[in-house]
């Protein structure tokens, strides 16, 4: 191994995610297992920029493993996309004397740390934390689960009124350009329909398969719409819908950030936890430029250019299945 990491520093940074503070606790923790000094930065690459930098111990990531947000807190930084920026937060890293970086957050993040890298030729790992689970290279990100399950819940509850109603309900769930979370949302909660940005569903595709709830006499209906997607979100889907098809008085739901708050799932603890304490072991092991991922319930790395660059497929088939199942 002989490696010279001995202190190393942790943060957050864009969009908040359940689980954030599980994969802090475990890289404090892993890191104390192996004695190294471990710090906190605030605010993401705007704490680094500014030297908003703590020591963490055992006991300061106490307590935190069930809680939503990231006691780190964190910011998107436009200083960090300057060159000077990057080199105040450098600055910030050789005055504390840190050896590396692990960076918890999604394709912003990563693309300030790869830059960083470049410049630098600082040691940085990436955690993929991000609910919109957007990053390839890693089957899930931090937090996607959990967001899954908090649009569902809320799905489950307007499933009542819709059905009490008759109506029809366009639920527009997060993903400014991933209908990851839309996708599993529609599938977990029975939708009849679900529109991502990944594959543009011509509106007169849904109009028709509206239709079809006529014929098979279903009282009411679901639809979730990714906020990306790319003819338009809820709203505006369900305006052009009601022109156009008048069985079902139409109604508009927005999860919004309800979806980036609460106690994260099992399944996002675990992931956090397995995903901290690779990026430590992979720190130690001379690891860098990397994002340390899941795939096939495997911990991997993955180069950060590619976690940035390359796409991560999302199974089209699957987008067939509400019309099968409804
Ligand atoms: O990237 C996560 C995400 O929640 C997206 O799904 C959403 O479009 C965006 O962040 C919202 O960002 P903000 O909280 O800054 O409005």
């Amino acid at each position: 191994m002989g490696n010279t990491v001995k202190r190393i520093a942790v943060f957050c940074s864009g969009g908040d995610a359940p689980g954030m503070n599980a994969a802090i606790r475990a890289v404090v923790r892993i890191g104390n297992y192996h004695d190294l000094h471990v710090y906190g930065i605030y605010n993401g690459y705007d704490g680094l920029i500014k030297g908003d930098i703590t020591r963490l111990e055992k006991g300061d990531v106490a307590n935190i493993i069930h809680k939503g947000g990231t006691v780190l807190k964190t910011a998107r930084c436009a200083e960090f996309m300057t060159k000077e920026g990057r080199q105040k937060a450098y600055n910030t890293l050789m005055a504390n004397d840190i050896d590396a970086i692990i960076a918890i957050g999604g394709n912003g993040t990563f693309t300030g740390a790869s830059i960083f890298y470049s410049e630098h030729k600082f040691p940085v790992i990436g955690i993929p934390g991000t609910i919109d689970n957007d990053i390839f290279g890693t089957d899930y990100t931090i937090g996607f689960d959990t967001a899954v399950n908090t649009a569902i819940d809320s799905v489950d509850k307007i499933r009542d009124t819709a059905d009490s109603h008759n109506r029809l309900f366009f639920i527009e769930v997060m993903g400014r350009d991933s209908g990851y979370i839309a996708l599993y949302t529609g599938l977990g909660s029975g939708a009849s329909g679900i529109m991502i940005p990944e594959s543009t569903i011509d509106v007169d595709v849904l109009v028709k398969e509206l239709e079809k709830m006529v014929i098979k006499k279903k009282l009411f209906g679901l639809v979730i719409v990714a906020e990306g997607n790319e003819n338009g979100n809820a709203q505006e889907i369900a305006d052009l819908i009601a022109k156009r098809f008048s069985d079902y008085e139409t109604k508009v739901a927005v999860i919004g950030h309800l979806q980036r708050g609460g106690s994260p799932t099992a399944m996002d603890r675990v992931l956090a936890t397995r995903m901290g304490h690779g990026a430590v072991e992979g720190l130690l092991a001379g690891q860098k430029n990397v994002m340390c991922g899941i795939h096939n319930n495997e911990v991997v790395f993955v180069p950060l250019k590619d976690a940035i660059k390359k796409i991560k497929p999302i199974d089209d088939s699957l987008l067939s299945l509400p019309a099968k199942l409804s």
